[in-house]
């Protein structure tokens, strides 16, 4: 079987920042069959491909000399049930807040929390996605990848997935070695809703429900995040740039001499997560403009491209916020986004 592979293709379509640089190869993958067929021709072969979803998560800082591989397995079906859960099986080219949808109306409970994050099914796994008090973990029972070198389908349990905060094993020991070609959601049968995250209950209760439902839930989500988030279609950007770190509790009393009212969120005795927004924003970085690209005005983690920006200086602000973090709060910063 042939397949079609594109040369030298303006990436400026494929990813939320906007940013564009090219791609020397580029092809599109609509089965199994599709992967099997682009991994056998020499280009492919030759170099780990880079497999993309929505590009939602990615920021190109040069051209990509690497072939590139749009995942576009589309599929959503129902593969076993027990008394508490459904199984559902979503191919990894399905959009992740149509799924959410999906599930919503199909009252199946467990990602409705999750509604409104861009990109695709088959990325969800990879930083283990979550919000509003909900990770994939969560909710996840299974996955099949495909190993670009040995052509085998494996499936993963959540243990080899190696799950934790913005992290798996697919972006660490694994990277670059598996396609991610299919996911399989444990969904509740009877929901349990979680409303602990502040700002949910609080829209929840603007809405006056009589009955709490999973969709009220997503539309509380959506209502936050549409509120404090960029739209991609709009202005350009990845979501959070950075991870919001854990620290010990040495570094935060040393804040609170000047931050008495540091937010934190104790992770153990020892350490608690605090808001990358925060630190940035008390740095003074929030809203700020460098022409091309900046930092977002309404939540200061958010980098953007407000038209033009290379991902290089992107990049380069992103190096100058750590320093800045670095030097006035002793807090390493990590980015969250995939930097290619
Ligand atoms: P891509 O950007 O295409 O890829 C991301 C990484 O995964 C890359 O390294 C890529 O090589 C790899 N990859 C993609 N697909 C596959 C595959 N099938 N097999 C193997 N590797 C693959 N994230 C959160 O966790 N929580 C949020 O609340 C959140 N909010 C966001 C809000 C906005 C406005 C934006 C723009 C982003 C947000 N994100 C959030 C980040 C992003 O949406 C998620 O990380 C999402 O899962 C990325 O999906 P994608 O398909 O776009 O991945
Ligand atoms: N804050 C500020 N200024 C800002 C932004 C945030 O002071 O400009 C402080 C506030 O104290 C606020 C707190 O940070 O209460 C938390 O802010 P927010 O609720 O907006 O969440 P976040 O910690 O900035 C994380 C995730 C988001 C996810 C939300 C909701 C990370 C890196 N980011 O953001 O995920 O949607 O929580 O759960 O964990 C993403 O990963 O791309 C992403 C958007």
């Amino acid at each position: 079987m042939s397949i079609n592979i594109e040369h030298n293709v303006s990436m400026r379509m494929y990813n939320t920042f906007g940013i564009d640089v090219t791609a020397r190869y580029f092809t599109v993958a609509n089965t199994l069959e599709d992967i099997r067929a682009v991994l056998s021709e020499d280009i492919y072969r030759s170099e780990n491909p880079l497999i993309l979803g929505g590009g939602s998560n990615v920021l190109f800082t040069k051209d990509i000399e690497r072939p590139v591989l749009l995942n576009r397995l589309k599929g959503i079906d129902l593969v076993g049930e027990d008394n508490e859960y459904f199984y559902v099986k979503a191919q990894a080219g399905e959009n992740w807040h149509q799924f959410v949808l999906h599930c919503i109306k199909n009252e199946l409970a467990g990602i409705e929390n999750l509604s409104l994050i861009p990109g695709n099914v088959g990325a969800s796994p990879m930083q283990n996605i979550g919000a509003y008090g909900v990770e994939i973990k969560d909710v996840f029972h299974s996955l099949e990848a495909f190993h670009v070198k040995d052509h085998v389908v494996k499936e993963f349990n959540a243990t080899e997935c190696s799950f934790g905060y913005r992290e798996s094993v697919f972006k660490n020991k694994e990277k670059d070695h598996w396609i991610i070609l299919n996911v399989t959601f444990r969904l509740r049968k009877r929901p349990i809703f979680k409303t602990d995250y502040g700002a949910i209950q609080e829209e929840l209760d603007k809405m006056k429900l009589e009955k709490m439902t999973i969709k009220a839930i997503s539309q509380a989500v959506i209502a936050i995040r549409t509120s404090k988030l960029p739209d991609p279609k709009k202005l350009g950007n990845a979501g959070s740039f950075f991870k919001n770190p854990v620290v010990s509790y040495d570094v935060i009393n040393e804040i609170k001499m000047t931050h008495p009212q540091v937010p934190m969120y104790p992770i153990d005795e020892e350490t608690a997560k605090v808001p990358a927004g925060w630190l940035i924003e008390q740095a003074g970085w929030k809203g700020k403009k460098l022409g091309t690209h900046g930092v977002h005005d309404k939540q200061a983690l958010v980098l953007v491209n407000h038209g033009g920006a290379t991902g290089r200086e992107v990049y380069d602000l992103s190096s100058a916020i750590i320093a800045d973090i670095q030097s006035k709060f002793n807090i390493t910063l990590e980015r969250e986004v995939n930097i290619l």
